[in-house]
């Protein structure tokens, strides 16, 4: 019989591709690149390994793309029905799963897993099998699949049943909740996501603290079919004890880094040269910065950031007029109100300060809310003192950067539960995310240290900021599932 097998080796699902497509005015369509991790890694093992990245389409330009058939070698565009995709994308991997991962919800009414989330979670299971599907049908006997996060968690036991052949893994790109706040699912529904993920042949995260939640959950929700074992120095195992396949998923653990190359080359092209004199004509000349760079995500805290920026103002008046708080907090997950309202409350809390602080020649928040990467290079460039504070987060790549492309030595104020802090946090200045008060005192040791200790942590923090750079990063990964 002849194989319907696809022709891919190696191949890469996950919600956002690399490529997203805009109708102009014209009617033409005009195509973006993105970047990241998942990019440099694919175009290091080169075109001969014939990739294919399978993704969804998520706006109408791309959705206008699939229909026209155009399209870049090496991308497969899934055109989901958009509501289907709302709910699945902006109700339960956004609404659910992140709030679930990151600890986000106001318990006392939230969350209620009613007929309305059941629905979505319907939605949540069609968009994962339309991703099982076209990867079963691209696939070459016996491929790679390196599936993506939350969005996709049920891929790896959907795509099992279609195609046991293939080597399946899964890699986490946020935290995983500990096993508590896990337990707030509905029963089934956790169950449902762990038989998804432990689809896999190999599981993997960005820190061992999200591994070692991942396990507990695994064990301790459903010992009757999981059990946890040590597989090697660097990895864990859960064996399967119900017979299904497979018989065992690995668990490991790799530590996106920064990738030093292209940021230090990129950070000194002409466009950030000219945002640095921009940059510092708004800040004011001899200024010391507290500079931050962020999604406006509601896991990355900058609403307290901007509080404790208040009360070292208060606890420390020697600063009024001398430093200035950069703040980039651009656009992210507009669909959702709760996104819009945090966006609307860290403009608010700037003007706030602005308006009960500021002096005729002194603006205490620079605040800009337009996405501009060249900028954000520039101010990792100028910045004196870097502010990373998220409730939490599964990495952190922003702390990683900073010292990279810091031009004299940059301290970094880094929450202790970003994914980062486990390799950065010796060289940082720790803070607890919700205290304002201890971030207020961090932030003033920062601004106060002294040009050679700063400088000399800077080095030690872009040394392990780059300890995995982003094409190393995937290649072990997909060594490690092909082993
Ligand atoms: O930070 C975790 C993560 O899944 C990243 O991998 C990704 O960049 C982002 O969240 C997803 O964001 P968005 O909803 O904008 O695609």
């Amino acid at each position: 019989m002849a194989s319907t097998h696809g022709a891919h080796g190696i191949l890469v699902a996950s919600n956002r591709g690399p490529i997203t497509y805009q109708t102009q005015d014209d009617g033409s369509l005009h195509a973006k690149r993105g970047g990241g991790g998942l990019v440099s890694g694919l175009s290091a093992i080169g075109p001969d390994a014939d990739a294919l990245w399978v993704c969804a389409a998520l706006g109408d330009g791309d959705r206008e793309a699939v229909r026209r058939g155009v399209g870049e070698d090496g991308v497969r565009m899934l055109d989901i029905d958009a509501e289907v995709h709302a709910d699945a994308y902006n109700g339960i991997a956004n609404s659910v799963l992140w709030f679930v991962h990151h600890m986000l919800y106001q318990t006392p009414l939230e969350p209620v897993f009613d007929a309305e989330f059941r629905r979505q979670w319907d939605a949540y299971r069609a968009y994962n099998r339309a991703f099982a599907e076209a990867l079963a049908e691209e696939a070459a006997e016996g491929a790679s699949v390196l599936v993506q996060d939350y969005h996709l968690c049920l891929v790896p036991g959907l795509l099992r049943a279609l195609r046991p052949d293939l080597r399946i893994g899964h890699f986490s790109h946020t935290p995983w909740a500990p096993v508590d706040y896990f337990r707030m699912l509905p029963d089934d529904i956790r169950a449902e996501l762990l038989d998804g993920m432990l689809g896999a042949d190999r599981l993997a995260f960005l820190t061992w603290r999200w591994a070692t939640a991942f396990l507990d959950c695994a064990a301790e929700i459903d010992p009757e079919r999981y059990r946890v074992t040590p597989a090697s120095e660097a990895s864990r195992s859960v064996e399967h004890l119900d017979g299904a396949a497979p018989a065992r998923t690995l668990v490991g653990v790799h530590g996106l880094g920064a990738d030093a190359e292209f940021l230090r080359a990129r950070s000194h092209e002409a466009d950030v040269e000219e945002r640095i004199v921009a940059l510092r004509e708004e800040i004011g000349e001899g200024r010391r910065t507290i500079v931050r760079v962020d999604r406006t995500e509601l896991s990355k805290n900058i609403v307290r950031g901007m509080l404790a920026y208040r009360q070292l103002l208060d606890d420390h008046p020697e600063w009024r007029e001398r430093v200035v708080h950069v703040a980039f907090a651009y656009p992210s997950r507009q669909d959702l109100a709760i996104y819009r309202d945090y966006t609307a409350e860290v403009q608010r809390v700037a003007d706030e300060i602005n308006s009960s602080y500021g002096t005729p020649g002194w603006t205490p928040v620079v605040l800009h809310v337009k996405d501009d990467f060249a900028r954000s290079l520039a101010a990792y460039r100028l910045a004196d003192v870097a502010l990373v504070n998220p409730i939490r987060d599964g990495m952190n790549l922003v702390a990683k950067e900073v010292p990279v492309v810091s031009d004299e030595g940059c301290v970094l104020v880094l929450s202790r539960e970003a994914g980062a802090y486990e390799e950065l946090g010796e060289d940082a200045v720790s803070v607890n995310p919700y205290d304002v008060v201890g971030t207020a005192r961090a932030l003033h040791e920062a601004l106060a240290m002294q040009p050679g200790e700063r400088a000399e942590r800077t080095k030690r923090l872009a040394a392990a900021a780059t300890a995995l750079p982003p094409a190393q990063w995937f290649l072990d990964q997909l060594h490690a599932l092909e082993a």
